[in-house]
This record gives structure tokens, C-alpha cells and sequence, in this order.
């Protein structure tokens, strides 16, 4: 992990509310892997904190990350033009990839929201022998990021695209139409679709990892400010920013 300033190469809506900022980096595109993220200070002196984003995509010495602006540090974010600097620290966190073994057959990727980021990284460096189906879940279909992604199956709220419903809804719907052989779940988007996901696998007996967002100051394990309750073994705690972000969900209080 190191910190550096890296130059932007492009800004584009890929939605009319979601944003793709490309940066170049030969550092972070050769060692970065699917599921970590990198920390940006995205203002000279404000915000003063660093706002964590995942890795979207790597080609070549480019690394891209997705937001959609809501606050202080996306506003910012979405300012900057080709050209402009940013200060980034990372690879941070652990990967997807410590995460696939042989005792599965099909991947289920889920992504709300903006939780979709990190699987266009993780579809290109996933087994190519295994089966891969990604789970789109958004408000509305500005939403809904489907780049890089494949065999996907897109629901919203508002039923503006896809199934209308939750994304569980749809991924429940799918699983009793299909046989899709021993199931695993990669996960990320809001926590309360998250533990939801995370007890429907339960309950078909299903693995389930998930990529935690919690307010990270540090991002890399100093300030003890991301802390998550462990279920069972000797800490009570463990930290997001380093020994996550992704969990197996049976071992943690979501
Ligand atoms: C490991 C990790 C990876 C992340 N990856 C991404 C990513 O790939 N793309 C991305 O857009 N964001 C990602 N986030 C969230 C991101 O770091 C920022 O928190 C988010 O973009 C908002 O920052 P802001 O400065 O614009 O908002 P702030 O000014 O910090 O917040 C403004 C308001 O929005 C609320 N808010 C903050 N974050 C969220 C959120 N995620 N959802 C809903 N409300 C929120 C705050 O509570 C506050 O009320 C990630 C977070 C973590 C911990
Ligand atoms: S954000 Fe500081 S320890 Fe995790």
C-alpha cells in the first residue's frame, strides 16, 4: 500500500446520476486486487478526510472507481476534470479472490446500488470454468451500472428496469426457477440488504461474503474507528478497513 498523487484521465456519467473517474497509476493497476479499495483525499484541505471508494476497474496502468454524488467528498469528486490531481493511498483491505476454492459451482454477485462496484473488477478475474450471475438491486434504473458485468439480472423499486421488487425478491424468484448447483454469494451495497441477503444464504445452506461499508477515518487500521462485532472466537471486534472489508457473513454481527 503506498500514497500517491495520480493524474485523472476521464470523468463520465455511465448514468444520468453515476459517475466513472479514471486515474492513472502504474503503482495500484500492477498490484491491486478484486474487492480492495483505495482511499481518496479528494480536496486540497477539504474535507479533510479521506473518503474510501472501491476498485471498479483496472486495464492496463488505469484504475477507475464509480459514486454517485451525495455529500461533501462527491461533490468535489465530481468537479474534477482530465488533467486535474488526486492524492490516493492504497490498495487497502483483503480481496474477493481469498474467497474462491472448489466447493462451489456458481458465483452470485449482488450489488445495490452503488454496491455494484467492485464486481466489473472481480468478474475479470474470476475462474473462467465457474458460472457467474450478477444481481443489479437499485431504487430506479439511473441507478443500475451495468459495465463489465455479466449475465446479469437487473430489479428496481420502481420496476423503471427489470423485475419491480428487491433484489431479493428477484434473486429468491431465480434460484427456484433455476438449478444453478452448489451457490455462493459475493456481496456489497447497503447493510440492511446485505443481512438480508446474508440470511436468505442461510437458509439455502448457501456461503455468503460480504464487502462492509462502515465511516472509515484512517483506512488502514490506526484509528480502531471501523470496528464490526465478531461472532464467536477470541476479539469481540475486528477492523473493516484491514481485516475486511469482505467477511464471511456467518462470522460477523452485521
Ligand atoms: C470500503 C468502502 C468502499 C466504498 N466504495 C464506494 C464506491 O465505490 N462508490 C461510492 O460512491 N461510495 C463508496 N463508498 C462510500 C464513500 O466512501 C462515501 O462515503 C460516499 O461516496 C459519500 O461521500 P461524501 O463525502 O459525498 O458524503 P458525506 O458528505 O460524507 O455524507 C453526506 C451524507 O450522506 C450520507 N452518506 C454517506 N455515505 C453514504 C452512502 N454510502 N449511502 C448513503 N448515504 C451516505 C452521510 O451519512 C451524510 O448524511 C465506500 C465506502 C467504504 C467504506
Ligand atoms: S478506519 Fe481507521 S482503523 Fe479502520
Amino acid at each position: 500500500m503506498k500514497q500517491e498523487i495520480v493524474q485523472i484521465h476521464s470523468l463520465e456519467y455511465l448514468t444520468n446520476e453515476i459517475l466513472e473517474l479514471t486515474f492513472i497509476s502504474d503503482y495500484l493497476s500492477s498490484v491491486a486486487k478484486p474487492g480492495q479499495f483505495i482511499n481518496i483525499r479528494v480536496g486540497d484541505n477539504f474535507p479533510l478526510l479521506r473518503r474510501p471508494f472501491s476498485i471498479f476497474n483496472v486495464e492496463g496502468n488505469k484504475i477507475s472507481i464509480v459514486f454517485n454524488v451525495i455529500g461533501t467528498g462527491t461533490k468535489v469528486l465530481a468537479r474534477k476534470r482530465k488533467g486535474d490531481t488526486l492524492d490516493v493511498l492504497g490498495p487497502c483491505g483483503n480481496s474477493f479472490l481469498l474467497f474462491i476454492d472448489d466447493s462451489f459451482d456458481t458465483a452470485f454477485f449482488v450489488g445495490g446500488g452503488i454496491g455494484v462496484a467492485p464486481f466489473p473488477f472481480l468478474t475479470k478475474h474470476f475462474p473462467s470454468h465457474k458460472k457467474i450471475v450478477t444481481y443489479l438491486g437499485g431504487r430506479h434504473k439511473k441507478l443500475i451500472v451495468t459495465k463489465g458485468l455479466k449475465n446479469i439480472k437487473i430489479s428496481t423499486d420502481d420496476g423503471s428496469d427489470g423485475f419491480q421488487g428487491t433484489v431479493l425478491d428477484l434473486i429468491k424468484k431465480d434460484f427456484q426457477e433455476n438449478d444453478y448447483g452448489k451457490i455462493r454469494f459475493f456481496i456489497c451495497g447497503p447493510t440492511r440488504m446485505m443481512k438480508a441477503v446474508a440470511n436468505y444464504a442461510n437458509t439455502i445452506n448457501a456461503d455468503c461474503y460480504a464487502s462492509l461499508e462502515c465511516d472509515m477515518a484512517c483506512g488502514i487500521g490506526l484509528c480502531q474507528g471501523c470496528n464490526i462485532e465478531v461472532i464467536g472466537g477470541e476479539r469481540k471486534y475486528k477492523l473493516v478497513c484491514k481485516e475486511g472489508t469482505i467477511f464471511e457473513t456467518k462470522t460477523v454481527w452485521l
